[in-house]
């Protein structure tokens, strides 16, 4: 039998609870930490509850970050200062950017740790059902060694290059993303604005070359007001920024992404932070 990798997974948040379970009905010995320990208390019928990152992170193989931003992923590691083993392996999955890519990586580099930046494609759904893409980067060593978890928790892997490559590909997937949620939202609020039942937009485009099974979802959840977050709208306005500051820092004017970013922030500021990005639709 080949050696299975001790994991930490340091996050159980919306996205880290799902992968906890995949990662351990793949048989790896796993360590769950959470800020807010009664989510990690959640998990203790699969995993081993560590009080703190140094016990969690102490001997294992993979350490495993999907925590909110590159601020709490940073103050997290730094918990794990003096604790990593030798040969560890940092799995970076939070979306952080780029300049958060950067920062973390210089930080692996003064923990004396090997990094993999690989951020996620998929909500609360496909984390539960293992079925997330992982678009990964990093070095050539370290594959191997992450395998089992990137296999654990996704459909799919995408190994693309160098660390940062993956968390460049996820800003532009999520700019899709934000997109099609935006875009929804809106058709629905034009229909409903020229006197229409708003989901006579939905029924037009069912089923026809414009349709996707996301906008049925996102749409339907607008109009049924069902708002539980698979992606929290305050995390979406989280990644829009950085979405910005990384088009910025290339001289990409992106037209749509500012008017987005807007909508999300009126939004958040309407309390609808921690539900999900479909209540964008509330404030239009
Ligand atoms: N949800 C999605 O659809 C989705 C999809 C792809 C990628 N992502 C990305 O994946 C990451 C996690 O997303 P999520 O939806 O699971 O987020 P979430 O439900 O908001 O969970 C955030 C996690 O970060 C922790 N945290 C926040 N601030 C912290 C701090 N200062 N110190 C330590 N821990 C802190 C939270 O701990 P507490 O429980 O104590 O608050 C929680 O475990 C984010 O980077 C997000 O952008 C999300």
């Amino acid at each position: 039998m080949t050696h299975q990798p001790t994991v930490a997974l340091l996050g159980i948040g919306t996205m880290g609870a799902g992968m906890a379970r995949n990662i351990a009905a793949a048989g790896l010995p796993l360590r769950v930490w959470n800020r807010t320990r009664e989510k990690a208390d959640a998990l203790a019928d699969v995993a081993t509850v560590a009080g703190t990152v140094k016990e969690a992170v102490s001997g294992a193989d993979v350490v495993v970050t999907m925590l909110y931003d590159a601020d709490s992923v940073a103050a997290t590691m730094e918990e794990a200062r003096g604790h990593l083993a030798d040969d560890a392996v940092w799995l970076q999955q939070s979306t952080v950017g780029v300049a958060g890519t950067e920062r973390l990586a210089e930080l692996a580099a003064d923990l004396g740790v090997a990094m993999v930046d690989a951020p996620v494609l998929g909500t609360r759904k496909p984390a539960e059902d293992g079925a997330l893409v992982v678009l990964a980067s990093g070095p050539e060593h370290t594959r191997d060694r992450v395998a089992p978890v990137l296999d654990a928790i996704g459909s799919k892997t995408l190994w693309i290059g160098e660390v940062g490559a993956g968390s460049r590909l996820k800003l532009a997937a999520n700019a899709w993303v934000f997109t099609v949620v935006e875009g929804v939202a809106e058709s629905l609020a034009l229909t409903r604005e020229l006197g229409l039942d708003p989901a006579l937009f939905l029924e037009t485009i069912k089923g026809g070359a414009l349709d996707a099974p996301y906008v049925q979802v996102k749409g339907g959840a607008m109009l049924e007001g069902s708002f539980d977050p698979a992606f929290a709208l305050g995390g979406a306005l989280k990644d829009a920024e950085l979405i910005l500051e990384a088009a910025g820092g290339v001289g990409l004017d992106l037209g749509l992404l500012p008017g987005i970013r807007a909508h999300f922030a009126r939004a958040v500021e309407a309390g609808h932070g921690d539900q999900d990005m479909a209540a964008t639709w509330l404030e239009h």
